[in-house]
């Protein structure tokens, strides 16, 4: 298979709403999408250890006050800010027709058929707009504590496989699956379970071991791999072309 990575189109279209109740209130929630909170926090937690010094005073900076100094604890606020910024829903994804590959012109678009709206454009996005981190631009143009949340998450949603994925299922969202006893679609299961079960089962539910455990091997057992995935082509800071379009090494 030329990509690991699949997608999704769950936006816009069949939207569920599941009722939870909590704490007796009750509240209403939308269809997540992107990773869990748990998957995007493990993402954040270990793109903040690896950051250069540079890079880490300026992610301090930019954090607000209430992060205490960490990503991960942001890192889900695209999602939150998903109604009130609707023009951010499609930035999330990319859909591809049924093949096992991307095209940045063909497939980079909302749903609408608007170009340039995609995970793949969001990265490229908020990286160009980081670069203006401390110069004159930065002041007046962007809000650059919105532009490290939106990095962070999308780079976490774009290497979630079926958030570039195939339109025809929306990104696996109609694809039903037992996940052991639990019926679920398949975008759930990726979203959440997975993750969810791995650190019941293996990591006393603790969040911060499987965190450890991966870290582990990026730096041992992947650290060959880590090398090809760190390195764009083409004198790019960010290439989210490759991570969609990823080959086994
Ligand atoms: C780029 O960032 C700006 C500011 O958040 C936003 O208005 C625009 O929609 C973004 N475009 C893409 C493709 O990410
Ligand atoms: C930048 O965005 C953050 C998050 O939305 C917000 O809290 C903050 O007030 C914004 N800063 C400016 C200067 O608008
Ligand atoms: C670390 O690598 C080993 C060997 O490939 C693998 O069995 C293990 O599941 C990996 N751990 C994580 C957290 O991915
Ligand atoms: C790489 O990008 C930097 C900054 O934009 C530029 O100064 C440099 O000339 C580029 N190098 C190559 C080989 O394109």
């Amino acid at each position: 298979m030329s990509r690991i990575a699949i997608c999704n189109r769950f936006i816009m279209e069949g939207c569920r709403f599941k009722i939870l109740s909590l704490f007796s209130f009750l509240l209403l929630f939308p269809c997540v999408y992107g990773w869990s909170k748990d998957g995007h926090l493990i993402t954040c937690r270990i793109a903040q250890s690896r950051l250069s010094q540079t890079a880490a005073d300026a992610v301090q900076q930019l954090l607000p006050e209430s992060a205490g100094n960490d990503l991960g604890s942001e890192c889900s606020w695209a999602d939150n800010v998903r109604f009130r910024y609707r023009w951010s829903a499609p930035l999330h994804f990319i859909n591809t027709p049924e093949l096992c590959s991307y095209q940045y012109s063909r497939d980079c678009k909302d749903l609408d058929g608007e170009k340039g709206r995609c995970v793949a454009a969001a990265i490229k996005n908020y990286t160009t707009q980081l670069l203006s981190y401390n110069t004159a631009a930065s002041a007046t143009e962007y809000n650059l504590t919105e532009a490290l949340l939106f990095l962070s998450h999308f780079m976490g949603d774009i290497h979630q496989p079926l958030h570039v994925g195939f339109a025809s299922d929306k990104g696996g969202n109609t694809i039903d699956v037992h996940w052991y006893t639990r019926k679920q679609v398949l975008h759930h299961v990726w979203d959440y379970n997975i993750i969810e079960t791995a650190e019941e089962r293996f990591y006393d539910s603790n969040v911060d071991e499987l965190i450890d455990a991966i870290q582990q091997n990026i730096t041992s057992e992947w650290a060959d791999q880590v090398k090809i995935w760190e390195t764009c082509s083409q004198n790019q800071t960010a290439c989210p072309d490759k991570y969609v379009s990823l080959k086994e090494a």
